[in-house]
Protein backbone atom coordinates (compact mmCIF):
# COMPACT_ATOMS: atom_id res chain seq x y z
CA UNK A 1 0.00 0.00 0.00
CA UNK A 2 1.20 3.51 -0.42
CA UNK A 3 2.55 5.52 1.95
CA UNK A 4 0.10 7.93 3.74
CA UNK A 5 0.97 11.29 4.09
CA UNK A 6 -0.88 13.34 6.86
CA UNK A 7 -0.28 16.88 8.88
CA UNK A 8 -0.44 18.31 11.89
CA UNK A 9 -1.91 22.03 12.89
CA UNK A 10 -2.67 23.79 15.94
CA UNK A 11 -5.32 27.04 16.21
CA UNK A 12 -7.13 29.27 18.53
CA UNK A 13 -5.65 30.26 21.68
CA UNK A 14 -2.57 28.19 22.94
CA UNK A 15 -3.08 25.53 25.36
CA UNK A 16 -0.54 23.48 27.53
CA UNK A 17 -0.79 20.15 26.30
CA UNK A 18 -1.08 20.85 22.52
CA UNK A 19 3.04 20.18 22.04
CA UNK A 20 1.96 16.93 23.79
CA UNK A 21 -0.84 16.24 21.07
CA UNK A 22 1.32 17.27 18.12
CA UNK A 23 4.31 14.58 19.59
CA UNK A 24 1.59 11.92 19.63
CA UNK A 25 0.17 12.93 16.29
CA UNK A 26 4.01 12.93 14.83
CA UNK A 27 5.05 9.75 16.59
CA UNK A 28 2.08 7.96 15.80
CA UNK A 29 2.15 8.38 12.20
CA UNK A 30 5.52 7.64 11.93
CA UNK A 31 4.66 4.44 13.64
CA UNK A 32 1.84 3.53 11.01
CA UNK A 33 4.62 4.28 8.42
CA UNK A 34 2.80 7.60 7.32
CA UNK A 35 4.89 10.58 6.57
CA UNK A 36 3.95 13.63 9.36
CA UNK A 37 4.27 17.32 7.90
CA UNK A 38 3.77 20.36 10.78
CA UNK A 39 1.91 23.07 9.60
CA UNK A 40 3.07 26.28 11.01
CA UNK A 41 0.82 29.20 12.30
CA UNK A 42 -2.56 27.48 11.77
CA UNK A 43 -4.41 27.09 8.84
CA UNK A 44 -2.50 30.30 7.93
CA UNK A 45 0.45 28.02 7.41
CA UNK A 46 -1.46 26.12 4.62
CA UNK A 47 -2.26 29.39 2.79
CA UNK A 48 1.37 30.64 3.06
CA UNK A 49 2.98 27.28 2.31
CA UNK A 50 4.81 27.55 5.81
CA UNK A 51 5.13 23.37 6.34
CA UNK A 52 8.22 20.85 7.04
CA UNK A 53 8.13 17.49 7.51
CA UNK A 54 8.82 16.02 11.08
CA UNK A 55 10.85 13.14 11.82
CA UNK A 56 10.76 11.27 15.54
CA UNK A 57 13.31 13.75 16.87
CA UNK A 58 10.77 16.95 15.59
CA UNK A 59 8.97 16.45 18.52
CA UNK A 60 11.45 15.36 21.27
CA UNK A 61 11.95 16.93 24.28
CA UNK A 62 8.32 18.71 24.15
CA UNK A 63 5.97 17.13 25.80
CA UNK A 64 6.52 19.18 28.96
CA UNK A 65 6.60 22.51 27.18
CA UNK A 66 3.63 25.04 27.43
CA UNK A 67 2.64 26.75 24.44
CA UNK A 68 2.99 25.12 21.06
CA UNK A 69 5.88 24.54 18.85
CA UNK A 70 4.06 24.49 15.49
CA UNK A 71 2.82 28.02 16.82
CA UNK A 72 -0.90 29.48 16.14
CA UNK A 73 -3.56 31.68 15.25
CA UNK A 74 -7.03 32.41 14.41
CA UNK A 75 -7.09 32.74 10.47
CA UNK A 76 -9.63 35.26 9.32
CA UNK A 77 -8.67 34.42 5.60
CA UNK A 78 -8.91 31.04 6.12
CA UNK A 79 -12.87 31.71 7.04
CA UNK A 80 -12.97 32.39 3.10
CA UNK A 81 -13.99 29.38 0.81
CA UNK A 82 -11.68 30.46 -2.26
CA UNK A 83 -8.60 30.61 0.87
CA UNK A 84 -10.06 26.86 1.51
CA UNK A 85 -9.82 25.55 -1.50
CA UNK A 86 -6.69 26.86 -2.05
CA UNK A 87 -5.44 25.60 1.31
CA UNK A 88 -7.01 22.28 -0.19
CA UNK A 89 -5.09 22.63 -3.41
CA UNK A 90 -1.71 22.88 -1.44
CA UNK A 91 -2.60 20.12 0.67
CA UNK A 92 -3.09 17.82 -2.46
CA UNK A 93 0.26 19.06 -4.45
CA UNK A 94 2.90 17.82 -1.29
CA UNK A 95 0.49 15.30 -0.91
CA UNK A 96 -1.39 15.45 2.12
CA UNK A 97 -4.60 13.76 2.49
CA UNK A 98 -5.39 14.26 6.13
CA UNK A 99 -4.64 16.91 9.02
CA UNK A 100 -4.90 17.09 12.66
CA UNK A 101 -6.63 19.99 13.82
CA UNK A 102 -5.41 20.68 17.51
CA UNK A 103 -7.76 23.88 18.66
CA UNK A 104 -11.66 24.75 19.53
CA UNK A 105 -14.71 24.77 18.10
CA UNK A 106 -13.26 27.79 15.51
CA UNK A 107 -10.70 24.98 14.59
CA UNK A 108 -13.40 22.45 14.33
CA UNK A 109 -14.88 24.56 11.91
CA UNK A 110 -11.98 24.69 9.99
CA UNK A 111 -11.61 21.23 9.87
CA UNK A 112 -15.17 21.02 8.73
CA UNK A 113 -14.50 22.89 5.58
CA UNK A 114 -11.27 21.27 4.40
CA UNK A 115 -12.67 17.75 4.88
CA UNK A 116 -15.59 19.75 2.96
CA UNK A 117 -12.85 20.69 0.19
CA UNK A 118 -11.47 17.20 -0.23
CA UNK A 119 -8.73 16.55 2.49
CA UNK A 120 -9.98 14.71 5.69
CA UNK A 121 -9.58 16.68 8.72
CA UNK A 122 -9.71 14.90 12.68
CA UNK A 123 -10.22 17.59 15.59
CA UNK A 124 -8.69 17.24 18.67
CA UNK A 125 -10.21 19.43 21.58
CA UNK A 126 -7.15 21.98 22.71
CA UNK A 127 -8.38 24.98 24.80
CA UNK A 128 -8.03 25.91 28.63
CA UNK A 129 -11.78 27.29 28.90
CA UNK A 130 -13.03 23.35 28.88
CA UNK A 131 -16.00 25.03 26.81
CA UNK A 132 -16.42 22.58 23.80
CA UNK A 133 -19.46 20.89 23.95
CA UNK A 134 -19.28 17.46 22.79
CA UNK A 135 -15.92 16.65 24.91
CA UNK A 136 -15.89 16.25 28.79
CA UNK A 137 -12.23 17.62 28.69
CA UNK A 138 -10.20 19.61 26.74
CA UNK A 139 -6.64 19.40 26.74
CA UNK A 140 -5.19 22.54 28.57
CA UNK A 141 -7.78 22.66 31.14
CA UNK A 142 -6.53 20.83 33.87
CA UNK A 143 -3.11 22.86 33.76
CA UNK A 144 -4.95 25.82 34.01
CA UNK A 145 -7.01 25.75 36.93
CA UNK A 146 -3.83 24.32 38.63
CA UNK A 147 -2.00 27.77 37.58
CA UNK A 148 -5.44 29.43 38.84
CA UNK A 149 -5.22 27.94 41.85
CA UNK A 150 -1.73 28.69 42.64
CA UNK A 151 -2.54 32.22 41.71
CA UNK A 152 -5.58 32.63 43.94
CA UNK A 153 -4.32 30.58 46.94
CA UNK A 154 -1.27 33.34 46.50
CA UNK A 155 -3.73 36.09 46.84
CA UNK A 156 -5.35 34.76 49.57
CA UNK A 157 -2.12 34.76 51.48
CA UNK A 158 -1.85 38.74 51.26
CA UNK A 159 -6.04 38.95 51.79
CA UNK A 160 -5.74 37.20 55.21
CA UNK A 161 -2.78 39.50 56.16
CA UNK A 162 -5.03 42.45 55.73
CA UNK A 163 -8.54 41.19 56.53
CA UNK A 164 -9.31 41.77 52.41
CA UNK A 165 -11.56 41.25 49.92
CA UNK A 166 -9.87 39.69 46.96
CA UNK A 167 -11.86 39.46 43.79
CA UNK A 168 -9.89 37.31 41.05
CA UNK A 169 -10.76 37.11 37.13
CA UNK A 170 -9.82 33.84 35.28
CA UNK A 171 -9.85 33.37 32.02
CA UNK A 172 -13.42 31.92 30.42
CA UNK A 173 -15.61 34.21 28.33
CA UNK A 174 -18.47 32.08 27.40
CA UNK A 175 -17.83 29.11 29.75
CA UNK A 176 -17.25 29.01 33.81
CA UNK A 177 -15.77 26.02 34.20
CA UNK A 178 -12.12 27.27 35.25
CA UNK A 179 -13.71 29.99 37.56
CA UNK A 180 -16.21 26.74 39.04
CA UNK A 181 -13.43 24.29 39.90
CA UNK A 182 -10.86 26.89 40.92
CA UNK A 183 -13.26 29.12 43.09
CA UNK A 184 -14.25 25.77 45.16
CA UNK A 185 -10.77 24.56 45.41
CA UNK A 186 -9.43 27.90 46.85
CA UNK A 187 -12.80 28.04 49.00
CA UNK A 188 -14.32 31.57 47.07
CA UNK A 189 -17.13 32.90 49.70
CA UNK A 190 -19.13 34.11 45.45
CA UNK A 191 -18.34 32.61 42.30
CA UNK A 192 -19.88 34.58 39.08
CA UNK A 193 -19.65 32.68 36.06
CA UNK A 194 -21.62 33.45 32.23
CA UNK A 195 -23.78 30.60 32.82
CA UNK A 196 -25.42 31.52 36.00
CA UNK A 197 -27.21 34.66 36.00
CA UNK A 198 -26.42 36.70 39.54
CA UNK A 199 -27.56 39.50 41.43
CA UNK A 200 -24.68 41.32 43.53
CA UNK A 201 -26.56 41.60 46.64
CA UNK A 202 -27.83 38.28 46.66
CA UNK A 203 -24.97 36.80 45.27
CA UNK A 204 -21.90 38.32 46.65
CA UNK A 205 -22.87 41.28 49.78
CA UNK A 206 -25.04 38.40 51.30
CA UNK A 207 -22.81 35.93 51.24
CA UNK A 208 -19.85 38.00 52.57
CA UNK A 209 -22.10 39.12 55.18
CA UNK A 210 -23.07 35.79 56.44
CA UNK A 211 -19.54 34.47 56.29
CA UNK A 212 -18.65 37.78 58.40
CA UNK A 213 -21.50 36.55 61.01
CA UNK A 214 -19.36 33.71 61.54
CA UNK A 215 -16.32 35.31 62.11
CA UNK A 216 -14.66 34.75 58.62
CA UNK A 217 -12.39 38.44 58.20
CA UNK A 218 -11.23 37.90 54.38
CA UNK A 219 -12.79 36.85 51.39
CA UNK A 220 -11.96 35.57 47.96
CA UNK A 221 -14.33 36.13 45.25
CA UNK A 222 -13.56 34.56 41.98
CA UNK A 223 -15.11 35.88 38.36
CA UNK A 224 -15.02 34.66 35.27
CA UNK A 225 -13.70 37.11 32.23
CA UNK A 226 -17.19 36.81 30.51
CA UNK A 227 -18.67 38.58 33.54
CA UNK A 228 -16.03 40.93 34.11
CA UNK A 229 -16.21 44.24 35.65
CA UNK A 230 -13.96 42.77 38.62
CA UNK A 231 -12.26 46.63 39.74
CA UNK A 232 -16.01 47.71 39.68
CA UNK A 233 -16.84 45.01 41.93
CA UNK A 234 -14.12 46.05 44.20
CA UNK A 235 -15.14 49.50 44.51
CA UNK A 236 -18.84 48.34 45.04
CA UNK A 237 -17.44 46.01 48.07
CA UNK A 238 -15.82 48.33 49.65
CA UNK A 239 -18.48 51.17 49.87
CA UNK A 240 -21.14 49.02 50.52
CA UNK A 241 -19.55 47.03 53.25
CA UNK A 242 -16.23 48.93 54.43
CA UNK A 243 -14.14 46.09 53.39
CA UNK A 244 -10.49 46.96 51.79
CA UNK A 245 -11.25 45.12 48.34
CA UNK A 246 -8.43 44.40 45.69
CA UNK A 247 -8.86 43.22 42.11
CA UNK A 248 -6.66 41.03 40.43
CA UNK A 249 -6.97 40.24 36.88
CA UNK A 250 -4.96 36.91 36.27
CA UNK A 251 -5.24 37.02 31.92
CA UNK A 252 -2.56 34.84 29.98
CA UNK A 253 -0.51 33.43 32.91
CA UNK A 254 -3.43 30.73 32.76
CA UNK A 255 -2.60 29.93 29.28
CA UNK A 256 1.64 29.28 29.58
CA UNK A 257 3.36 26.76 31.95
CA UNK A 258 4.22 23.20 31.77
CA UNK A 259 1.42 21.15 31.04
CA UNK A 260 -0.01 18.27 34.38
CA UNK A 261 0.18 15.06 34.03
CA UNK A 262 -3.60 14.71 32.79
CA UNK A 263 -3.12 17.04 29.64
CA UNK A 264 0.31 15.20 28.46
CA UNK A 265 -1.38 12.00 28.88
CA UNK A 266 -4.90 12.61 27.85
CA UNK A 267 -3.40 14.52 24.50
CA UNK A 268 -1.03 11.96 23.73
CA UNK A 269 -4.60 10.04 24.05
CA UNK A 270 -6.31 12.46 21.56
CA UNK A 271 -3.67 12.15 19.07
CA UNK A 272 -2.73 8.69 18.84
CA UNK A 273 -6.90 8.03 17.98
CA UNK A 274 -6.56 10.93 15.51
CA UNK A 275 -4.06 9.67 13.74
CA UNK A 276 -5.85 5.87 13.70
CA UNK A 277 -8.97 7.32 12.13
CA UNK A 278 -6.90 9.04 9.05
CA UNK A 279 -5.13 6.14 8.92
CA UNK A 280 -8.62 4.32 8.68
CA UNK A 281 -9.81 6.68 5.72
CA UNK A 282 -12.06 8.81 7.76
CA UNK A 283 -12.38 12.90 7.87
CA UNK A 284 -14.84 15.16 9.28
CA UNK A 285 -14.85 13.77 12.93
CA UNK A 286 -13.30 14.71 16.42
CA UNK A 287 -11.80 13.37 18.90
CA UNK A 288 -13.74 14.03 22.69
CA UNK A 289 -13.93 12.35 25.78
CA UNK A 290 -17.33 10.85 26.67
CA UNK A 291 -18.20 9.04 30.06
CA UNK A 292 -14.49 9.37 30.80
CA UNK A 293 -13.32 7.58 27.31
CA UNK A 294 -11.61 8.70 24.34
CA UNK A 295 -13.66 8.25 21.41
CA UNK A 296 -15.05 10.02 18.18
CA UNK A 297 -18.11 12.18 16.54
CA UNK A 298 -19.05 13.50 13.53
CA UNK A 299 -18.03 17.18 13.54
CA UNK A 300 -21.60 18.55 12.42
CA UNK A 301 -23.28 16.81 14.86
CA UNK A 302 -20.31 17.67 17.53
CA UNK A 303 -20.53 21.28 16.31
CA UNK A 304 -24.04 21.43 17.49
CA UNK A 305 -24.25 20.06 20.45
CA UNK A 306 -24.88 22.56 23.64
CA UNK A 307 -22.94 22.57 26.23
CA UNK A 308 -24.52 20.87 29.03
CA UNK A 309 -23.76 23.08 32.31
CA UNK A 310 -22.70 21.02 35.50
CA UNK A 311 -25.82 22.42 38.21
CA UNK A 312 -24.65 19.89 40.35
CA UNK A 313 -21.25 20.95 40.78
CA UNK A 314 -22.57 24.81 40.85
CA UNK A 315 -24.57 23.50 44.04
CA UNK A 316 -21.44 21.94 45.71
CA UNK A 317 -19.80 25.54 45.19
CA UNK A 318 -22.52 27.23 46.59
CA UNK A 319 -22.83 24.54 49.71
CA UNK A 320 -19.50 24.70 50.94
CA UNK A 321 -18.15 28.17 50.28
CA UNK A 322 -19.54 29.33 53.53
O1 LIG B 1 -10.03 30.35 24.45
C1 LIG B 1 -8.97 30.51 25.32
C2 LIG B 1 -8.91 31.93 25.83
O2 LIG B 1 -7.78 32.02 26.68
C3 LIG B 1 -10.14 32.45 26.54
O3 LIG B 1 -10.23 32.03 27.87
C4 LIG B 1 -9.96 33.92 26.41
O4 LIG B 1 -11.21 34.55 26.47
C5 LIG B 1 -9.33 34.07 25.05
O5 LIG B 1 -8.71 32.84 24.76
C6 LIG B 1 -8.30 35.17 24.98
O6 LIG B 1 -7.84 35.26 23.68
P1 LIG B 1 -6.56 36.09 23.23
O7 LIG B 1 -5.34 35.33 23.64
O8 LIG B 1 -6.69 36.20 21.77
O9 LIG B 1 -6.64 37.42 23.94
Amino acid sequence: MAQKTIAVLTSGGDAPGMNAAVRAVVRSGINRNMRVFGIYRGFNGLLNGDIEEMNLRSVSDIIGNGGTMLYTARSEEFKQKEAQERAADFCRSKGIEGVVVIGGDGSFRGARALTAAGINCIGVPGTIDNDIACSEYTVGFDTAINTAIDMVDRIRDTAQSHDRCSIVEVMGRRCGDIALQTGIAAGATAILIPEVEYNTERDVIARIVNTQKTGKKHFVIVVAEGVGHVGDLAKYIEQRLGIEARATILGHVQRGGSPTVRDRVVASQMGYEAVSLLDQGLGNRVVVMRDGKITDLDINEALDMERVFDDKLYKVAMSVSI
